[in-house]
């Protein structure tokens, strides 16, 4: 027997998305188990528009009101799976807080995803975009997710392969898009004394230096790590409940090899990483700031003044306002660069 939930009308959503637009949805419900999708769909209301699922809205774009039903993702509770001598591995409900997850795992030993402290939103949607920071990717620790479909109301399991996940990428962004809601993520974690800590990325070394921890011929804890991660992230990442924002609004550019070297005739400072299938990637961040964005200010909104990837709303700006300044960041990037740079973040309407 499917178990009942409220669904409620005309409901603003500015709370519940961190650039803080206001929108309305024009129904919402809050779900807290599965077998309340199951009503939700049995009463017909995924059939016309299919619905939109929230997790902690840091990842969105409101364009306008909504004319659908949001589902706001209240999944909750961890299970060990199982575990060996090295690994634990460990289910969470979709709806648990991503930073919770983080600091939980680190609380009991668990390494892998200490880089990726901070990381606003739930866990369930750290698949849909294959959260990454500082060297570290969900796929690195990932094993499946589980997903009801919004249509049939079957749950089916996603593996590492299934979720062909990339760069801010995975199945649920393309093939699945609207179509699964995530129920719950299960990662492989290390067990203390098997944990192989990510140190290169360069900005780490040097807190971990800084707080004293490497000078002191210390090996640094995975708890040391978090720590540099959240003092690197304060220092220049916007603090959503301070001033909108979803993070990095564009993704980082990934050129052909030939485009790279015309360009950096020009500009031999322009920082640049290999990515995968031959290709370059180039920091979003410093072609907006070359393009002379950086803390540009259009209306109530504008380009952040610490980190050129992050748009912010001072407040309180619409989405269409936000779509224009984007619109402008793109423009003004591709004149000066030839690169045409692609959303992170994700446009709901
Ligand atoms: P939402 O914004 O609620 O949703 C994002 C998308 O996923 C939407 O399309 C939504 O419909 C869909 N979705 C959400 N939950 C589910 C589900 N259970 N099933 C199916 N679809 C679902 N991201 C990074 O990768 N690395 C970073 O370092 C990073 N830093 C950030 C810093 C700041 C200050 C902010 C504001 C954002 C940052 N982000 C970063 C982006 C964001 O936090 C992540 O993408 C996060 O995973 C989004 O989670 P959420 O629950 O808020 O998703
Ligand atoms: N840069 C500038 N000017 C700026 C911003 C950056 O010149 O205004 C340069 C920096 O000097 C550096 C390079 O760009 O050389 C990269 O900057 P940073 O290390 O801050 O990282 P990023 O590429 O801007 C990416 C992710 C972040 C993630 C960090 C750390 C993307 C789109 N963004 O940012 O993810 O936290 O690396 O790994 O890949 C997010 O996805 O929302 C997000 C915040």
């Amino acid at each position: 027997m499917p178990t009942p939930v409220a669904v409620l009308n005309h409901y603003n959503l500015q709370p519940f998305n961190t650039f803080g637009i206001r929108a309305y949805a024009r129904q919402i419900a809050f779900i807290s188990s599965v077998s309340e999708l199951d009503y939700l769909r049995e009463l017909g209301l995924f059939e016309l528009e299919g619905p939109l699922v929230l997790g902690g809205g840091s990842n969105m774009l409101l364009m306008n009101d909504l004319d659908r039903l949001v589902i706001v993702n209240r999944l909750k509770g961890r299970t060990i799976i199982t575990q060996d001598t090295e690994t634990i591995t460990v289910r969470w409900a979709a709806g648990d807080s991503w930073h919770q997850v983080v600091m939980e795992a680190i609380a009991h030993g668990w390494g892998g995803i200490e880089n990726l402290a901070l990381i606003p939103g739930c866990i369930g949607a750290a698949p849909i975009q294959n959260i990454g920071a500082y060297g570290v990717e969900l796929k690195d620790v990932f094993v499946q997710a589980e997903a009801y479909d919004l249509r049939t109301g079957e749950v089916c399991t996603y593996n590492l392969v299934d979720c062909q996940f990339g760069y801010r990428e995975s199945i649920f962004k393309q093939a699945l898009k609207g179509k699964v809601l995530i129920t719950s993520v299960t990662l492989r974690l290390s067990k203390p004394g098997f944990h192989q800590l990510k140190l290169g990325y360069g900005a780490i070394q040097e807190t971990l230096e800084t707080n004293g921890v490497i000078v002191s011929g210390q090996v640094p804890s995975i708890n040391d790590v978090a720590k540099a991660v959240i003092s690197i992230r304060q220092s220049k990442l916007p603090d959503p409940a301070v001033v909108g924002n979803a993070g990095s609004f564009f993704k980082n550019p990934e050129i052909p090899q030939s485009q790279f070297d015309v360009l950096s005739q020009a500009y031999p400072t322009m920082p640049h990483y290999p990515a995968p299938h031959g290709l370059v990637k180039v920091p979003a961040g410093w072609l907006i700031e070359q393009a002379g964005m950086k803390g540009y200010k259009a209306g109530s909104c504008g380009v952040h003044d610490k980190q050129a990837l992050v748009l912010v709303n001072y407040g309180p700006a619409t989405g269409a306002e936000l779509i224009a300044l984007a619109e402008l960041v793109i423009s003004n990037v591709e004149s000066k660069f030839g690169i045409k740079l692609t959303p992170e973040v994700n446009w709901i309407s």
